[in-house]
């Protein structure tokens, strides 16, 4: 059988932080209770087609759209670039980040596709810098612009400027070379855009929200050209789903997760803390964030009252923050939860050499490797979390690779809608998102946002009385 990822849960327990901060088997009881009948809540919501992000690891004519799409493109291409933000972004970074070599983009010899930009942000200085560097290049980069609104004033921006670098600099055919354009089958701008120059284009299946379309082709094609075995993360994917639909809460990972969590929300803890003891994994701690944060801080339950609800989601990474972050997650208020992410074999361990005779004290580490070092230092600090009584869980990575990220994925979505459940709000919209994306189009002068400029006036003018 193909390696399971793991969840370890043992120190959030009563029996290893004490009853105060800990959770004692009566309450896990009560958790049991509460989150059992949204167990068949979900499956049923799915089976009725109310979660179309649960069945994208099943999309084999996504998967072989994405691979024809990617053929195509990698002879031809040496940049591949995605232009995208928020959910059109996060995904296509840490599944990168996560299987691709660190040394990616710069050393030929450790790639297998195009070297990849993702730009998810409108930074001039940031985009001009890739763009003087690609200039001479432009004839082998390849941009995907993914929006599923088509309307996002940064994706339209980065576009708009690459459009006209390609029309200038390479005429007309250009775009129906080198663009492709991940959109809404039917609706949006974008999808205008696209029909109308011809443009290659894949699908943001309807009903799947920007933060649960990294199985999409959102994220898919930017992996697959790149070299990452994208059947293999969808069947992780559909393995994770077999465990999460299990109906028994004490087998049910995304279950028990998500209910931690939710005891700990209500008990003060509010703020949940990511921690990859792997670089591999710290853009999955980034996409998370958003994940978790977009889906879970509403302000009005199903019902429609205010609940104002929210756990806020951190994102850490070992050993770089014991060295930032831990003295204040140790010492500060016990108001946080944290969940590790640790990989069991890294496949290259990396032997630490001899110390030299001038520093004896350093002999513990010759002969060691970094890959005992990392996993020493999570358990470590763990154990220091421990005396501290904050509560630790912990995700184990048998290995990093396609399926074990797939199921990763999967795990973490599933885990956001029984959080969204039991918080009773509705975790798959953005209604907060909308005012800020107005707002920008009122103050870059778009038409029918004229009220709106003059209701900012106020707030932007700068009063010099609060000026120093
Ligand atoms: O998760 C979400 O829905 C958002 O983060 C969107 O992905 C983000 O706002 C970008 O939207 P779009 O893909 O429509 O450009």
């Amino acid at each position: 059988m193909p390696e399971q990822i793991k969840f370890y849960y043992k120190n959030v327990t009563a029996e290893i932080i004490g009853a105060e901060h800990g959770i004692t088997e009566e309450q896990f009881k009560i958790l049991s209770e509460k989150t059992t009948p949204l167990i068949a809540q979900l499956n049923n919501e799915r089976k009725a087609g109310k979660t179309p992000y649960r069945d994208l690891p099943y999309k084999k004519e996504t998967a072989s759209k994405v691979k024809a799409v990617a053929n195509e493109l990698r002879d031809k291409c040496e940049n591949f670039v995605v232009l995208g933000i928020g959910g059109s972004a996060l995904g296509n970074i840490a599944l990168q980040t996560a299987l691709n070599p660190y040394m990616y983009n710069l050393d030929d010899n450790q790639r297998k596709g195009p070297r990849l930009f993702v730009f998810d942000n409108v930074d001039p200085a940031q985009l001009n810098s890739f763009l003087k560097w690609a200039e001479d290049k432009l004839d082998k980069t390849v941009f995907n612009v993914i929006s599923k609104s088509g309307r996002t004033a940064e994706t339209a921006s980065q576009f708009l400027i690459i459009r006209k670098m390609l029309l200038d600099k390479l005429g007309a055919n250009a775009l129906q070379r080198q663009v492709v354009a991940t959109t809404d089958p039917e609706q949006g701008t974008l999808r205008k855009i696209a029909d109308q120059a011809n443009l290659r284009s894949l699908e943001v299946p309807d009903g799947v929200g920007g933060r649960f379309s990294v199985l999409s082709a959102v994220g898919l094609l930017s992996a697959a050209i790149c070299g990452i075995d994208i059947d293999q993360l969808l069947a992780g994917a559909a393995d994770m789903d077999e465990r999460v639909t299990d109906t028994d809460f004490f087998k049910n990972p995304a279950a028990i997760i998500a209910a931690i969590n939710y005891h700990y929300y209500n008990r003060g803890k509010r703020i949940s803390v990511m921690m990859p003891y792997s670089y591999h994994l710290k853009d999955f701690a980034d996409w998370y964030r958003q994940l978790w944060a977009e889906s879970l801080g509403k302000t009005k339950d199903l019902q429609g009252n205010n609940v104002f609800v929210g756990p806020t989601p951190i994102k850490a990474l070992g050993t770089t923050d014991q060295h930032s972050q831990v003295q204040l997650y140790r010492e500060g208020p016990n108001d946080k939860i944290f969940t590790f992410l640790q990989v069991e074999d890294f496949k290259s361990p990396l032997p630490i050499g001899p110390a030299p005779d001038t520093a004896p004290e350093l002999g513990y580490l010759s002969g060691s490797q970094m890959a005992k070092l990392i996993n020493s230092e999570k358990l470590a600090t763990e154990y220091a979390m421990l005396t501290d009584k904050r509560p630790c869980m912990t995700i184990l990575f048998p290995q990093m690779n396609p399926y074990t990220v797939g199921q990763f994925i999967y795990l973490f979505e599933v885990i956001t809608s029984f959080a969204g459940a039991l918080f009773n709000i509705n975790a798959y919209d953005q209604p907060a998102v909308e005012l800020g994306k107005e707002a920008t189009f009122a103050l870059m002068g778009r038409e029918g946002f004229e009220e709106m400029a003059k209701n900012i006036q106020p707030f932007t003018k700068l009063d010099d009385k609060y000026l120093i």
